[in-house]
């Protein structure tokens, strides 16, 4: 079994740390459930709901993009903040389903929300990509260089799924989310965070087409390189080690214990991963947001969602301690411990 290096963590409890002040979701419309899947691919709704605990999932129509949904969050988040786009310094956008390679997803996000004033980039570290940028954001935030920064995560997974392809198809889901940062005085904002990532192991979860590596021909068209590919297998052990330890070195890095956390936020892939890295750390499942049997795997933006439908529902009180923990392609894993 492949194990994940132990990576420094960074504690960066400082007196400007970032605090996340709204948020924002977009979900599509069309929902394609388990039964629907059922008539795609030679699959069923027990295999999916017993091995996964994904009951349905979103898909974006043909021409919504993934900039669509991230200014849609966004502006939910801007608006909910009541903050004018204008006063946006960054947009970082985490996203592993870019509109184009170039311009960013974030550059188009930037002209549909009306946020002329702002920089804007994307990142790439796949599923762990929010708490990438999320921690990216902090650094402005903290050094003092930007007020207000928005990040978003967003992702039209539906685009690079083999809907051939019955190990993947049922998995992944279309959706974004988005958090308005500010130093709020008084808040201990983020309180640390642990980033990682093995380059050795790319080959188990990855995109081969479409880069300059494969570049697109008919027959990588043929034989479907330009779609997902997983080990479903390895990523699922890599991604229980991963998570645990990196969410272990994060709470020590922040001086919390399991037991303060009133919520965690873990990576939305599959119900057995949540329960695995529930039961290593400790924690019951009670303190867990988990919203992957309604959207499936939504990569980078599954957290934004979860932290804006717990939002909404008014079960994030201010001074909450919370966990989110990530894992992705790269492969890659993050952490961070936030003060709501
Ligand atoms: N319906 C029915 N049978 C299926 C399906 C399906 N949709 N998919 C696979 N099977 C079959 C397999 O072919 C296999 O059959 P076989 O034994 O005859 O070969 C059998 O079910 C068992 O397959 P396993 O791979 O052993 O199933 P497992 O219990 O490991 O579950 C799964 C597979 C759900 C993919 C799991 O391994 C998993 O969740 N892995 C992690 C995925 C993940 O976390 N990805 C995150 C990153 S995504 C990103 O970064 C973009």
């Amino acid at each position: 079994m492949t194990k994940s290096p132990k990576t420094l963590s960074s504690r960066v409890i400082v007196p400007r740390s970032a605090s996340i002040l709204s948020t924002g979701a977009y979900l599509p419309d069309r929902v394609l459930t388990n039964a629907a899947l059922e008539k795609m691919v030679d699959t069923t709704d027990e295999w999916i709901l017993s091995r996964t605990g994904i009951r349905e999932r979103r898909i974006a129509a043909e021409d919504e993009f993934t900039s669509d949904m991230g200014a849609r969050a966004a502006e939910q988040a801007l608006q909910l903040g009541g903050i004018d786009p204008k006063e946006v310094d960054l947009i970082i956008v985490a996203t592993c389903t870019p509109d184009t390679a170039f311009p960013s997803t974030a550059c188009h996000i930037q002209h549909k929300i009306g946020a002329t004033r702002a920089a804007a980039f994307d990142v790439g570290a796949a599923c762990s990509g929010f708490l990438y940028a999320l921690v990216t954001a902090n650094q402005f935030i903290a050094s003092g260089v930007y007020e207000t920064i928005l990040v978003v995560g967003t992702e039209k997974l539906s685009s690079i799924v083999n809907w051939q392809d019955r190990n993947t198809c049922v998995l992944f889901g279309d959706g974004a989310g988005a958090v308005v940062l500010r130093h709020r005085p008084g808040a201990r904002g983020m309180l640390a965070f642990d980033l990682g990532a093995d380059g050795a192991q790319t080959e188990i979860l990855s995109v081969p087409a479409g880069g300059c590596r494969v570049p697109i021909t008919p027959e990588v068209l043929d034989q479907r390189l330009q779609f997902l590919q997983m080990s479903g297998k390895e990523v699922f052990k890599y991604a229980v080690t991963a998570m645990n330890r990196s969410a272990e070195d994060c709470l020590e890095k922040a001086g919390i214990k399991a037991e303060q956390l009133r919520w965690v936020i873990p990576h939305q892939a599959n119900q057995r991963i949540v329960d695995a890295v529930a039961q290593r750390l400790g924690i019951s499942l009670e303190h867990f947001i988990v919203n992957l049997d309604r959207y499936g795997n939504t990569s980078a933006a599954c957290m934004p969602i979860c932290l804006h439908e717990a939002s909404v529902a008014g079960e994030l009180d201010r001074g909450d301690l919370l966990l989110m923990v990530a894992f992705g392609g790269g492969l890659t894993w993050a952490s961070t411990v936030l003060e709501w």
